[in-house]
């Protein structure tokens, strides 16, 4: 079935016949790392993008792989090396690894991939125009998609969660050659759809973490009807407590200052006046010279790092009535087990409801281990997108999927 995205359609990878086809996958298996053993810290992207690959495997493709991993001159910004093992391991397919992306090696290596095998190029954005934005148009005719695209007969995005940059590698290969969504980009859209358009009223959408300016935008756009409720935390409900005229303690207030970008009061005191349905913590668990102490919104002291019992009994209330829950961000500083209770809390209200619950982001895996099986398994989607889930909820365009979107209509393959 073609996969409905914002009014148009991109065609499924399950509707493609790929046996004894050269296909190009972009995944995202963009992981925390350890910067000094260089580790993989976190194996949620490369589980997901494992069974893809065993599937293309299973039914005939050769196929070759391509991720970024980190940002040029970030300590994250590493080899795939690592991660062509982890990848042999998770799925139990053999993930052969060339160090080169465009270069004459890689194009030797690919070409050799035969049906059944699998090769991972290096780290995608150790070619330059893979971390510049542009059009798809004009990706379209860049140097990595001139050198890799005559080498293939279909590229797949099972990238969803770097679907909102326009980089080469994500935009620039549907347009010479036919394109379509992989799995894992498919369930994310699927997860997004169940839970803002098929699960029904009211939709519950937690925003928490510290990424400010993006819950504004979310908060925009879901605010005026699409979300039923918004209930904030982390720093986050901090800053709506302030755009409500609560005092915050300074340094908290410097630090929403500086992350929360130009406009942010005004943002959200239009947002407060047009009766936008936002919800700012009541109370919250303080750090007090290396003491936790509860203290009221109205009197906030120390440093506020989780939400507090009030807030988790108001919250879990509506929570309890959702028919769909939507967690993007935790409420607190869940790094540090003394204040994951108030995330952990919210998360287990979620499973316990009707409600069709999907969290946004790896973070949540850490909450998850804290609860019981049986509520575990009620999870209805735990995302693997950390940026382009902030973009499709705050209803910003997601460059990678209107190129596939453009790919269906050029090449006629979504019906
Ligand atoms: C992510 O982790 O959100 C994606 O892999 C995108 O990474 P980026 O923010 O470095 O583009």
């Amino acid at each position: 079935m073609p996969v409905p995205y914002r009014g148009r359609v991109i065609a499924s990878l399950s509707d493609v016949p790929v046996r004894g086809r050269r296909v190009l996958v972009r995944l995202d298996i963009n992981s925390p790392v350890d910067p000094l053993s260089g580790r993989i810290l976190s194996d949620h992207r490369l589980r997901a993008a494992a069974a893809t690959i065993r599937m293309l495997v299973e039914e005939g493709a050769a196929v070759v792989a391509m991720s970024h991993q980190g940002r040029p001159l970030e300590s994250d910004f590493t080899s795939l090396e690592r991660h062509a093992e982890e990848l042999s391991r998770l799925s139990g397919v053999h993930v052969g690894f060339v160090d080169d992306v465009i270069g004459p090696e890689a194009i030797r290596r690919i070409k050799r991939v035969s049906p059944g095998e699998v090769l991972l190029l290096e780290n995608t954005r150790l070619v330059s125009e893979d971390f510049i934005e542009a059009p798809p148009e004009v990706h379209a005719k860049g140097f990595m998609v001139r050198r890799l695209a005559p080498l293939f007969d279909l590229y797949v995005n099972d990238a969803f969660s770097v679907s909102h940059r326009s980089q080469a590698s994500v935009v620039g290969f549907p347009l010479v050659i036919p394109g379509a969504a992989g799995p894992v980009t498919e369930k994310e859209l699927d997860a997004l759809d169940r839970a803002l358009e098929r699960s029904g009223r009211p939709i519950v959408v937690f925003l928490g973490g510290a990424k400010l300016r993006d819950a504004i935008s979310i908060m925009e756009a879901l605010g005026s009807g699409s979300a039923d409720e918004i209930l904030t935390g982390g720093l986050v409900g901090l800053m709506v407590l302030a755009a409500q005229g609560y005092r915050l303690p300074a340094p908290v207030l410097d630090l929403v200052e500086r992350k929360a970008g130009e406009g942010w009061r005004a943002r959200l005191a239009r947002l407060l006046e047009g009766g936008a349905p936002l919800r700012a913590p009541r109370d919250f668990r303080s750090e007090i010279d290396g003491r936790v102490v509860l203290v009221p919104a109205d009197r906030i002291a120390g440093a506020p790092k989780d939400i507090g019992p009030a807030t988790v009994d108001e919250y879990s209330r509506i929570i309890a009535e959702a028919r769909a829950v939507v967690m993007r961000g935790p409420a607190g500083v869940i790094e540090d087990e003394r204040f994951r209770w108030g995330t952990v809390k919210l998360v287990e209200a979620a499973l316990r409801s009707k409600a069709y619950t999907l969290l946004g982001g790896g973070h949540f895996n850490t909450v998850l281990n804290e609860l019981p099986e049986e509520l575990r398994a009620r999870v209805g989607h735990v995302s693997t997108a950390g940026g382009a889930l902030l973009y499709f909820l705050a209803s910003r365009p997601l460059p990678g999927l209107e190129a596939l979107a453009l790919s269906a209509e050029k090449f006629g393959l979504a019906g």
